[in-house]
């Protein structure tokens, strides 16, 4: 029996993937994740540093049952990538027939993982925040990028206040949104960012206090995107609501990680799960005058649907891809 399968380059995938896409992808696989049509394991992580190799990469697997679609996100962070020209971020998805094993197709998984992380803050905002007038982002790099982009195609917003510990990433950042409705203001201090913000969004690779809790208005939206701990313990613990993307994964990573292992945060903690908001099972935000924090820590399934989506629209727009045979 033929075992073809399919190589895609990003050249391919940045001709017909857009933002629109991962916005209704991610939705709607959040949606059948919380109706028990996903299957999930947990992501694992691989770090070579103690072997002297600058980076990490999460192994993030899923089956995608409304899509009868399985496969594999390799994406991690590589520490020398920058001095090379290459994103600090690199993803490649493999997908596989879900009934037979064989190699469907291994995609090039730049975009297709900028665009799921970037659609998931526009989706979470939409739900959560009490206003978008004004929109702080602490860190301005490809995931922040990613997340504005998408953000922009649903919210209504007048301010987007920039920090960063890097002045250049700030400009870089700006100039990329060259017809933007909204005011940018660059800030000279995180502080300065966060106070009277209607919405804070962290997207760094520190492991730093970012954010205090008094700098966080009555009403504020709070979102950590990064993978270590990015704001102080107490803008969890004074939150009014805790929201979360998936449950697992939010106790192992990122910004709750440390008020997990010190059994501050449990699976008990969560008042609000998106997938469980998309399907109709629970309410988002209920209160305007409520402080949210909300950590979306990024999960496996929204990739594989995304990729399985720009395969789809690659092999329609007839565009080259390398075929294997693999028997
Ligand atoms: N949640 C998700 O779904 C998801 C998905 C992909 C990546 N990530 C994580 O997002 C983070 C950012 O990734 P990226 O690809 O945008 O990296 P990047 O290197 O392109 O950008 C990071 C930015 O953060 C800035 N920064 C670093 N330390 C800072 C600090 N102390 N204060 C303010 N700014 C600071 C840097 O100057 C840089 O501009 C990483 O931790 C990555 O692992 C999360």
């Amino acid at each position: 029996m033929e075992q073809k399968a399919i190589i895609v380059n990003e050249e391919a995938i940045r001709k017909v993937l857009t933002p629109e896409d991962a916005l209704d992808i991610v939705e709607k696989t959040w949606r059948w994740y919380s109706e028990g049509k996903v299957i999930m394991p947990n992501k694992i992580t691989t770090d070579m540093s103690s072997l002297g190799v600058d980076g990490w990469f999460n192994s993030m697997p899923a089956y995608i049952g409304p899509m009868n679609t399985a496969g594999i996100k390799l994406v991690g962070g590589y520490g020398k990538n920058k001095s090379i020209g290459l994103p600090y971020i690199k993803a490649n998805v493999v997908l596989l027939d879900p009934e037979t094993g064989i190699l469907k197709a291994v995609l090039s998984g730049d975009l297709i993982s900028d665009l799921r992380t970037g659609a998931q803050p526009a989706i979470m905002t939409k739900l959560l925040a009490s206003k978008t007038d004004v929109v702080t982002l602490i860190g301005t790099g490809t995931q922040a990028y990613a997340s504005l982009l998408c953000m922009s195609k649903v919210l209504d917003m007048k301010e987007v206040r920039l920090c960063d510990i890097s002045e250049e990433a700030k400009e870089r950042f700006a100039a990329r949104f060259p017809d933007a409705p909204w005011k940018f203001v660059n800030c000279r201090s995180n502080e300065e960012g966060c106070r009277g913000a209607d919405v804070i969004i962290t997207i760094t690779n520190a492991n730093a206090d970012l954010v205090e809790e008094p700098w966080v208005k009555e009403g504020a939206l709070v979102m950590t995107m990064g993978s270590f701990r990015e704001v102080s313990f107490d803008v969890v613990r004074k939150a009014d609501k805790i929201a979360v993307d998936q449950i697992g994964q939010s106790l192992h990573r990122g910004n709750l990680k440390e008020l997990a292992e010190m059994g501050e945060i449990t699976a008990d903690s969560f008042d609000i799960l998106i997938p469980d908001v998309l399907a109709g099972k629970m309410q988002a935000r209920t209160n305007p005058k409520d402080r949210i924090y909300a950590q979306i820590i990024g999960t496996g399934m929204l990739d594989v649907a995304l990729a399985a989506l720009a395969l789809e629209k690659v092999l329609a727009a007839g565009l080259p891809v390398t075929e294997v045979d693999m028997s």
